[in-house]
């Protein structure tokens, strides 16, 4: 809340609105003119704030993929841009927590991950569609899977006997394909990087995370504040390097050595945070955040130069 430097009568973007905890923090700080636009694809997460918050004039709540934040902000606030925007990325606990939603080998569930289950594929039906090798490449890649050949393997063969329809067989099938001493030496579940990175996939996370970032830079109004919480080190690298390449020039290269003018559009805000030790004892999902924050300039004026 600190970073986001909530001003009472700005106007504010919450582009992963979940259950409303950062929500609820805003508006507290937001006077009677103050505006609240908050997104989410879940339309559980849509519905909890309609029944939630639904009495204040204040918030707007938006059922959509944050990729599309630039189209929200020029029909909701389309003389200034908006004064923050915030971005908690990844799912909620209770996506996670909710079987039915199919994000977690803990609990026996169909094997959807959708954020927006209306829209999209399954990663059931991914999974029974996907090429072997572009599925090793999602789990290396995405999921930072070291046996991705060997899970994609067993995938692939299970597949051909009948199709992966639950979280349960997906996890007992990864938990199989792995060698035996690596399944039980790893802290983590051995299918914890599979499902991560199908989830990533099947959602299109990191595509999804370009274009948002740069929508995001286009829509804050000068000395509005980005703020981004990512869980995972391929979103952090996307956040760093948008705040990088919208604040400072590219070397001039020897092909090019005249860059044409380049004129900042964001400044950043201090360094990487991460969770305190306390907080991460208390909060366990906590322990892999990483937030960023930076700082729209004004353009500069036309005919002007960095
Ligand atoms: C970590 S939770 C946010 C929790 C929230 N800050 C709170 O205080 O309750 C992430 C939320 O972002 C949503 N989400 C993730 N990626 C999204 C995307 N590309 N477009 C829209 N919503 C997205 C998820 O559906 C989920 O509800």
């Amino acid at each position: 809340m600190n970073a986001l430097n909530v001003r009472a009568d700005g106007t504010y973007l919450d582009a992963t609105f979940g259950r409303g905890g950062h929500a609820r923090l805003v508006l507290d700080r937001l006077g009677a003119r103050g505006l609240l636009i908050a997104l989410d694809a879940d339309p559980d997460a849509i519905a909890f704030g309609e029944r939630e918050f639904g009495g204040d004039a204040r918030l707007r709540l938006v059922r959509c993929n944050f990729r599309d934040l630039g189209a929200v902000v020029r029909d909701l606030a389309p003389q200034a841009g908006v004064d923050g925007i915030l971005m908690d990325l990844g799912v909620s606990s209770p996506q996670l927590d909710s079987p039915e939603r199919g994000f977690s080998f803990r609990h026996e569930g169909p094997l959807d991950m959708r954020l927006d289950p209306d829209t999209g594929v399954s990663a059931a039906d991914w999974l029974a569609e996907v090429d072997e090798a572009q599925l090793v490449k999602v789990l290396f890649e995405l999921g930072e899977e070291k046996f991705s050949r060997r899970i994609a393997r067993a995938i692939v063969e299970a597949r051909e006997a009948e199709p992966i329809r639950t979280t349960s067989a997906l996890a007992a099938l990864v938990e199989k394909a792995m060698p035996a001493g690596a399944a039980r030496a790893s802290r983590i579940h051995p299918a914890t990087r599979t499902f991560q990175a199908i989830r990533i996939a099947v959602n299109a996370e990191l595509d999804a995370l370009d274009e948002a970032l740069q929508a995001a830079i286009e829509s804050l109004a000068p000395g509005g504040r980005l703020v981004v919480i990512s869980f995972h080190s391929l979103e952090d690298r996307r956040v760093k390097r948008a705040i990088r390449e919208a604040a400072t020039a590219p070397p001039a290269s020897r092909r090019m050595p005249s860059a044409p003018s380049f004129s900042p559009r964001l400044k950043a805000i201090g360094k990487l945070v991460r969770p305190t030790e306390q907080e991460q004892s208390s909060n366990p999902r906590a322990r892999s955040a990483r937030m960023r924050v930076a700082e729209r300039l004004a353009d500069a004026p036309v005919g002007g130069s960095a």
